[in-house]
Parts: C-alpha cells; sequence; structure tokens
C-alpha cells in the first residue's frame, strides 16, 4: 500500500472543493509573453498544471500543449473540457509526478511551471532541475512562476523577513524564491534570459518571481 501523502491531498481536496484560490494568475499575460519566444507549432509542457487554465491559453495561440498533475480527478475534468470544446489535437492532460516525467528526453519547445516547484521539498529541487532539462529541447524555453522572498505579506507571513523562506500550513509546504537560490538551482545547462517580481495586489500582496530560461547544452 502507498503512503498517504497529505500534501497531494490538500490538492485533491482543493480542486474538489473549489478552494483553489490560486487559481487566478493572469495566466493570458504569460501566455502571451511566452509566445514571442516559441516556434510555431510548438509543444509545451506545463507541469503541476491544475485547472489547466495556463494551458487552455496556450493552445488558444496555437500552440501544442500537454498538462501534468498528480491530481488525477483534475486531470480528468480537463480533459472533459478539451473533448467539449474540441481542441484534442492540440491539447490534453496527463496524470503524473514532476518529478520523474513521464516523456523521453528533449521532448518539449517549453516547460512551463505556475507554483509547483515553489511547494515541493528542498531535497527533491535537484531532481526537478535534472527533469526539466532532461525533457527540454536543446535552445527550449523554460519559464517558472515561483512565491518570491520580496513578498512582504502572506497569510500571517513575513517571507520578506525570512531567512530560510520556508513555511508550512495545513501539511503544505511554501517556498518563497530569492532570484540567488534560482541561479544556483538552475546554473547547469539554462542561460537566464529575464527574470522579474510580479506584484499581485489581489493575491494577499503575494510577489511572483517570475524567471524565463533558455536550455543552452
Ligand atoms: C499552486 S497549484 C498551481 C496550479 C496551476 N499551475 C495554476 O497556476 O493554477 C500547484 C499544482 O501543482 C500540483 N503538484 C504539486 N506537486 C506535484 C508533483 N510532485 N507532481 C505533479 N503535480 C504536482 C498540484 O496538484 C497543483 O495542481
Amino acid at each position: 500500500m502507498t503512503q498517504a501523502d497529505p500534501q497531494k491531498n490538500f490538492f485533491e481536496i482543493a480542486y474538489r472543493t473549489g478552494t483553489d484560490s490560486w487559481t487566478h494568475i493572469p495566466y493570458e499575460i504569460s501566455a502571451k509573453h511566452l509566445a514571442e519566444y516559441l516556434p510555431k507549432n510548438a509543444l509545451v509542457l506545463d507541469l503541476g498544471s491544475g485547472r489547466g487554465r495556463f494551458p487552455f491559453e496556450l493552445a488558444k495561440q496555437g500552440f501544442r500543449v500537454i498538462g501534468l498533475d498528480y491530481v488525477k480527478e483534475v486531470i480528468d475534468k480537463n480533459n472533459d473540457e478539451v473533448r467539449l470544446v474540441g481542441i484534442g489535437s492540440q491539447l490534453r492532460f496527463m496524470e503524473g509526478n514532476v518529478l520523474d516525467i513521464p516523456f523521453t528526453d528533449s521532448s518539449f519547445d517549453a516547460v512551463t511551471d505556475f507554483g509547483v516547484l515553489q511547494h515541493l521539498d528542498r531535497a527533491d529541487w535537484e531532481t526537478y532541475a535534472h527533469e526539466v532539462k532532461r525533457v527540454l529541447k536543446n535552445g527550449g524555453q523554460y519559464l517558472s512562476v515561483e512565491l518570491s522572498r520580496e513578498t512582504p505579506q502572506y497569510l500571517t507571513w513575513i517571507p520578506k523577513k525570512s531567512e530560510t523562506g520556508d513555511f508550512e500550513f495545513e501539511n503544505v509546504k511554501y517556498h518563497f524564491f530569492t532570484e540567488s537560490e534560482m541561479s544556483e538551482l538552475f546554473k547547469d545547462g539554462f542561460a537566464l534570459e529575464d527574470q522579474q517580481n510580479l506584484f499581485m495586489s489581489d493575491r494577499e500582496h503575494a510577489v511572483f518571481l517570475v524567471s524565463r530560461y533558455r536550455k543552452n547544452n
């Protein structure tokens, strides 16, 4: 019998009950931004795709997209929506773990992550970065949007003043990233092309560190 994962359980319940308060990032702006750097007909993998809002945006812009998430219920729901809209040749969702991505090497023109890395155990960061690099083609784009250490306050926390940037609430880990942590994690085989802190006044004053890398070997 596999052991229960309380963090996965949290995400499952959030999607089942509609309490996934994070599903409101401006995906449209990000999709337009990323589109500038993608070849026509690019194949994109969205890690931790949740309700699939970003993959749907990218598909709208003509790209082929696969969303990967470990919550089966939300994957099935998204695939029902894909069938309903009739865009199955462009978009599909798969159940899987971002720490063991179920695709062969050099499969994608871009890999995107909106808020997944920030929830992973520190011990898994290297595996995650290795998996992103493995499935990206040379020259491929990696777009990451994670909680930033510049966040003045989130829930009752003051990330900006935290030494570690690590917090936990209801069995879910949250890490607020610094620019240097991202650089350290993606120092081998990636070139940073763009990085900025995005201030979101409507999301508990969270700040997101948006980083765009190109895989260069
Ligand atoms: C904060 S939510 C973000 C969802 C979506 N990217 C968005 O922006 O709306 C994090 C997502 O990552 C998924 N997730 C967390 N850890 C994962 C893992 N190890 N493998 C696959 N998915 C994971 C969760 O199920 C959840 O959907």
